[in-house]
């Protein structure tokens, strides 16, 4: 039991200094400020030679490489690559992209494994008689580590990195995730997620950068630069792909693939931000989403795949559509009747360059067909192709062995310094909501023997939660998610072995399970029992593991068992003792009496494999807390689409705000100024069109534990001509303060900050006149905006 997880947790203890570094250095990579010379984005042209490939290419050929399939029409049931069907597909259809996890019936592949199998269908591929001879490319949805291949680094899900407010997070673990995803010769990962998760009871809601527009921007940017960095030469890197482009984080009844009906000013005000922010970054490729928006399908929609995406916000580079989405305009959306009317709208209308089609061949024969009923044109098919070819060309496929993994990269695969990353990922994400008496940390003046209770406390299943090892996470039962911890190879530290790892001297950690995820009893009479030999008790709760449609739920409240079992626990044990929640969830699942049960509350989000060691430490004071909350957390279940940047006007009684987060340290803000002048001075001025002005705060930490603290400015418009947003995040920034020590934190600010879509409905083109706040921790400076056009 100890082995593994022991000698590394050995390990680490030497290298806490410089995950302290890595950790407080947040400049570097943050959106905005980094030189973007540094790295490789698409162009908007297309090179000579790839345009004098497409003059030569068949028109099969062409199609071909827009066609994405499935693994699992090459790939037999018993794990063995089905060599004649690669041949038939590459000789019939020139397939030119292949998906998803190589995996059969539990059993997993490494990247070695991953390696072989993706090389043969490279060298069948390029054995058929054909023009060129081009290899395919490979993608996965790497969203948090290269998890669907066995024994590499997971990392916490995006909901985790966005709490942690450290883009550097973002960055490193993204840079790892590429390795080791090219590692096992894939080129391409379906990640950053860039949806705003407008409704919480949404279950893609972890897998994202939380709901506010700038935060998601930064971490959005900041992964990219790490999955693709200069992607043009070096091999050790992959194509990032923006997804999913626009709106789905909306759905009207807050199941997954629902309807939205959201208005333009809310798709440009808040969705479009972190899509043109990771276009500015070079995003390399793009997929669009699920969805229709008040009616228009986006998979075939011209006003956001061509208008929006492309003439707007100039995205050059390559385009894919979700799974089997083109078929969905048929089959779910019912716009078109028939599949070859689906993917005509989606092709002539959109400037789609890849189907995912991805279970049959049914795209190529519809699109045989349309070219020669010339219902699409050859020059809409060249456009894709060549967008298409400068990508494989851009990522070094197209060069004599390419497409090859290279077997050094292999060789760095769970590095202990890429755990390290994970593990750092997870303490700054872990986030204190509550802390009544300062029952936490727990130390060893206060307390001798602690009980873990609840179904998270003992496995690695649920730190990681869904996209992990498995589509639907490491379960057995997918719709249950009942876990399943062997295909991990104890690649993780559990909650109770990160308790035992971090426990003081003379403090005693047992586990007693108590009752299921679903809640129902397995043993709280030995609980109850057992309960006054402990004098703390750290109750893991949460929610079943799971990912897209399995997380559909119809209530946002906990299940009510794990209500009830925390209020059981709660009140046979009295006042005296501590009692301490740790939640294990996606979504910010409605708390109930957990709440006023609970003496101090850790959202620890979904912080992957590696998270237990993180809890362990914050619970026993070795980590001080420094997550902050990346979303608004409802207090009533029927409040599932509660956003801090609510109309101004909008009821608001949430249970913690966006950006709340406890420490054991104590912060205190002073001396906001603005260009070096107090509120109290001469009135300032911020004109459109003119310089920045230098906001400046100083925090001190006076409390006597050093402490990391996120310094979030957000600005107000109190009136303007559209209802305004009660306040927005324009920047943030991360630093450690030493116990008693005050640092001074700047940021710039200008008119462009008040932008909005306005009566006007042109994107984010006016700035009313008046008086504006500018608001840091409890301090606040008004300002007076002036837009110049004389309104
Ligand atoms: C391999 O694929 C071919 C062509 O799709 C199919 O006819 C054959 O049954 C498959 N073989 C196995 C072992 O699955
Ligand atoms: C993962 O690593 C463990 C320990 O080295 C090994 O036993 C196991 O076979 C590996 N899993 C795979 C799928 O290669
Ligand atoms: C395939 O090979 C034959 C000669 O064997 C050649 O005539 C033909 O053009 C080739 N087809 C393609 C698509 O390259
Ligand atoms: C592997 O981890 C060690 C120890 O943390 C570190 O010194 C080394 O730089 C790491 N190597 C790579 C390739 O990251
Ligand atoms: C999963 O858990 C549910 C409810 O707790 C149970 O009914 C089901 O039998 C379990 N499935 C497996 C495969 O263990
Ligand atoms: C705030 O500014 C005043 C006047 O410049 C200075 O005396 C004081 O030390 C400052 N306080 C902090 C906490 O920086
Ligand atoms: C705090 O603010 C004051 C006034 O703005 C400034 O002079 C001083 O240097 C700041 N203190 C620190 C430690 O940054």
């Amino acid at each position: 039991m100890l082995s593994i997880r022991q000698s590394i947790y050995l390990v680490l203890l030497f290298s806490v200094s410089t995950c302290t570094a890595l950790a407080t250095n947040t400049e570097h990579h943050k959106y905005g400020t980094l030189n973007s010379e540094e790295y490789d984005h698409p162009e908007l042209t297309i090179d000579d030679d790839i345009i004098s490939m497409i003059g030569q290419m068949s028109v099969e050929e062409k199609i071909g490489q827009m066609t994405q399939i499935n693994q699992d029409l090459v790939l037999g049931i018993d794990g063995v690559l089905n060599r004649t069907a690669v041949e038939y597909y590459a000789k019939n259809y020139y397939v030119g992209s292949y998906l998803n996890q190589l995996a059969v019936n539990g059993r997993n592949y490494d990247a070695a494994d991953y390696a072989k199998i993706i090389e043969e269908i490279q060298e069948i591929t390029l054995s058929v008689n054909s023009t060129f001879k081009i290899p395919i490319i490979y993608g996965l949805d790497h969203i948090h580590g290269a998890h669907y291949v066995a024994n590499t680094t997971i990392f916490p899900h995006g909901i985790n990195i966005a709490a942690s407010f450290n883009p550097e997070l973002a960055y490193e673990s993204a840079s790892i995730t590429a390795r080791d995803t090219r590692a096992s010769g894939v080129q391409w990962t379906f990640a950053p997620v860039l949806d705003i998760p407008v409704n919480k009871q949404w279950p893609r809601v972890f897998e994202n950068f939380g709901e506010d527009p700038h935060l998601s921007s930064v971490m959005g940017v900041a992964s990219i630069r790490g999955y693709q960095g200069k992607y043009k030469t070096d091999r050790s890197k992959v194509a990032a792909c923006m997804k999913h482009f626009i709106a789905y984080g909306a759905p009207y009844s807050g199941q997954d693939r629902d309807s939205t009906v959201v208005s333009e000013r809310t798709i440009y005000d808040y969705f479009v931000p972190g899509f043109q922010a990771a276009i500015d970054a070079g995003v390399a490729t793009a997929m669009e989403s699920y969805i229709d928006i008040n009616g228009e399908p986006v998979v075939s929609s011209k006003k956001y795949l061509r208008q929006l995406l492309r003439d707007q916000m100039k995205f050059g580079g390559m385009l894919v559509t979700d799974w089997q989405e083109m078929e969905n305009l048929h089959t779910k959306h019912m716009v078109a009747a028939t599949h070859k009317e689906a993917v005509r709208m989606a092709i002539a209308d959109t400037s789609i360059d890849m189907s995912m089609v991805p279970q049959d061949v049914i795209f190529f024969e519809s699109m045989m067909d349309l070219i020669k009923e010339g219902r699409v044109t050859m020059e809409r098919v060249d456009e894709s192709v060549a967008r298409l070819l400068q990508l494989k060309k851009d990522l070094g496929l197209l060069e004599p062995n390419g497409w090859k993994a290279d077997p050094k990269l292999q060789e760095m695969i769970q590095n202990d310094s890429d755990i390290e990353v994970a593990m750092e990922a997870a303490r700054e994400s872990i986030t204190l909501l509550k802390n009544k008496n300062a029952a936490l940390p727990l130390t060893k003046d206060k307390i001798k023997r602690v009980l873990v209770v609840g179904p998270a406390g003992d496995n690695l299943g649920h730190l990681a939660g869904g996209w992990t090892i498995q589509w639907q996470g490491a379960t057995e039962d997918a719709w249950h998610g009942n876990v399943s911890d062997e295909q991990f190879y104890n690649n993780g530290i559990s909650i109770l072995d990160g308790m035992q790892n971090a426990v003081p001297e003379g403090v005693q950690v047992e586990y007693i399970q108590g009752f299921t995820i679903d809640g129902n009893d397995v043993n709280m009479d030995l609980v109850l029992e057992k309960a006054e030999d402990f004098d703390a008790f750290v109750v893991c709760i949460g929610e079943h593991i799971y990912s897209e449609l399995p997380g559909n739920i119809h209530d946002l409240t906990l299940p009510q068992g794990q209500i009830n079992n925390v209020e059981k626990l709660a009140s046979f044990i009295g006042k005296e003792k501590h009692l301490i929640t740790v939640l294990l969830e996606g979504r910010p699942r409605v708390l109930g009496s957990v709440q006023d049960n609970s003496d101090a509350i850790l959202q620890a989000y979904l912080p992957g494999p590696w998270g237990g060691q993180a809890i362990g430490e914050v619970v026993f004071g070795l980590t001080n807390p420094s997550g902050r909350l990346p979303y608004t957390y409802p207090k009533y279940a029927g409040d599932t689409t509660l956003n801090y940047w609510r109309p101004a006007n909008d009821i608001w009684d949430p249970l913690y705000e966006f950006g709340h987060g406890l420490s054991y340290s104590s912060f205190q803000y002073s001396n906001i100024t603005v260009n070096g002048l107090l509120s109290t001075d001469e009135k300032q001025y911020l004109i459109a069109g003119e310089v920045e002005k230098e906001v400046s705060v100083n925090i001190t930490n006076i409390s006597p534990v050093d402490g990391k603290e996120t310094i979030m400015m957000f600005v107000k418009q109190p009136f303007r001509i559209v209802t305004p947003p009660a306040k927005l995040l324009k920047a943030f920034q991360k630093v450690m303060i030493p116990a008693g020590e005050t640092v001074n934190v700047r940021f710039s600010v200008d008119a462009d900050l008040f932008r909005y879509t306005g009566l006007d409905g042109i994107p984010q083109n006016t700035i009313d006149n008046g008086a504006v706040k500018i608001l840091i921790g409890d301090q606040e400076f008004e300002l007076q905006l002036v837009n110049n056009n004389g309104e």
